[in-house]
């Protein structure tokens, strides 16, 4: 009688551990069923009644019982820690076939993009790229261009001079006279770069920004080269084709000089904020290359002529993607950057 009810026991306490689900659930069926005060202790504790041989057989019967719990106990015990210690090999395991992640790939600055691109444009029409110090010298940066000392021009270019009387160079127009120097006639040239002005910082001006110098001597270059370059130059640059006035424009080297207006791209000709009303864009300052200029390089201007222009690369990148605070240009917040 009583043995059954230990066999029944026993196997209600196995059902139980094989269907705990937890540590802490089977370790509730250990101290239930082999704990201390578990059923298995309270019928030993009965077994003081008995008759010396039963309880010997009942003893037996129940330490058989008791260790068949234990054993399913540990065996169950053993199948968690198998599970855990699957769990965290699957948590690590890595593929060591698989391709690395590659660093975060960053892009092109718009100004290197756009000044790559009219790079491409005059190699294509046969020029050639020149680059020059930034740091200048008082000759090149202007005696050279027609300004000796006291010219009233020199004011227009607020510059920054450095020790021992050179400056960082006001503009590109320099590596023109470097180029005539050291190529001669006929020569196409373009010197993009970065040029410095000493100037109080706000939206629409920056102490440093770029420009591009382009410059082409040959026999009886006129205006209308001028105008065919000019107007491929711009027809590439916004994608489509461009209406474009001169309207007489000075500066020390070239006579005589213009201010090549576009017809504003934003309103089309009846005026708009951008273009203050007026329906055009001043964008590109040029001319006939001064014959004085062209003596100093070393270039007969009886037998030479030409044509230069100064593209202020800076703010092209502004017209084009409508930015509205040259500021943000160098201003090295990637949030601005990521968007190009
Ligand atoms: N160097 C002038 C400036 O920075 C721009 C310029 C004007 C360049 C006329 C030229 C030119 O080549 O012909 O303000």
């Amino acid at each position: 009688m009583l043995d059954e009810s230990i066999q029944e026991l026993a196997s209600r306490c196995l059902a139980r551990i094989a269907a705990a689900g937890s540590p802490e659930a089977l370790e509730a069926v250990r101290v239930d069923a082999v704990g201390r005060k578990g059923a298995l202790a309270e019928i030993s504790k009965g077994m003081g009644k008995l008759t010396p041989e039963e309880r010997k057989r009942i003893g037996q019967v129940l330490n058989a019982a008791k260790q068949q719990l234990e054993a399913a106990l540990d065996a169950r015990k053993q199948e968690f820690g198998d599970a855990a210690l699957r769990a965290r090999l699957d948590a690590e395991w890595v593929d060591l076939t698989l391709p690395a992640p590659g660093p975060r790939r960053g892009h092109l600055h718009p100004i290197t993009r756009i000044q790559r691109e009219l790079e491409d444009l005059f190699v294509s029409l046969g020029f050639t790229v020149l680059d020059g110090p930034e740091v200048e010298t008082e000759y090149y940066n202007f005696d050279a261009l027609n300004m000796p000392p006291d010219h009233p021009a020199r004011d227009m270019q607020d510059t920054f001079w450095l020790d021992g009387g050179n400056l960082l160079r006001t503009h590109t127009s320099p590596v023109q006279v470097r180029g005539m120097e050291h190529l001669g006639p006929p020569l196409r040239m373009i010197a993009p770069g970065r040029v410095f002005r000493n100037e109080s910082v706000d939206a629409s001006h920056e102490h440093t920004f770029y420009q591009l110098e382009g410059m082409m001597i040959d026999r009886d270059v006129s205006v209308a080269h001028l105008l065919y370059f000019m107007k491929t130059l711009l027809t590439a640059i916004f994608q489509r084709d461009v209406t474009v006035r001169l309207r007489p424009g000075y500066f020390p080297f070239v006579e005589p000089g213009f201010e090549l207006d576009i017809r504003c791209l934003i309103c089309g000709g009846p005026g708009c904020p951008v273009c203050k009303h007026s329906g055009w864009v001043e964008l590109l300052p040029c001319g006939l290359v001064n014959p004085n200029v062209l003596r100093i390089s070393g270039i007969d201007p009886e037998k030479w002529g030409g044509f230069a222009f100064g593209l202020g690369l800076t703010r092209l990148v502004m017209m084009r993607y409508g930015i509205d605070d040259i500021r943000h240009l160098q201003g090295g917040d990637l949030r601005f950057l990521e968007q190009f």
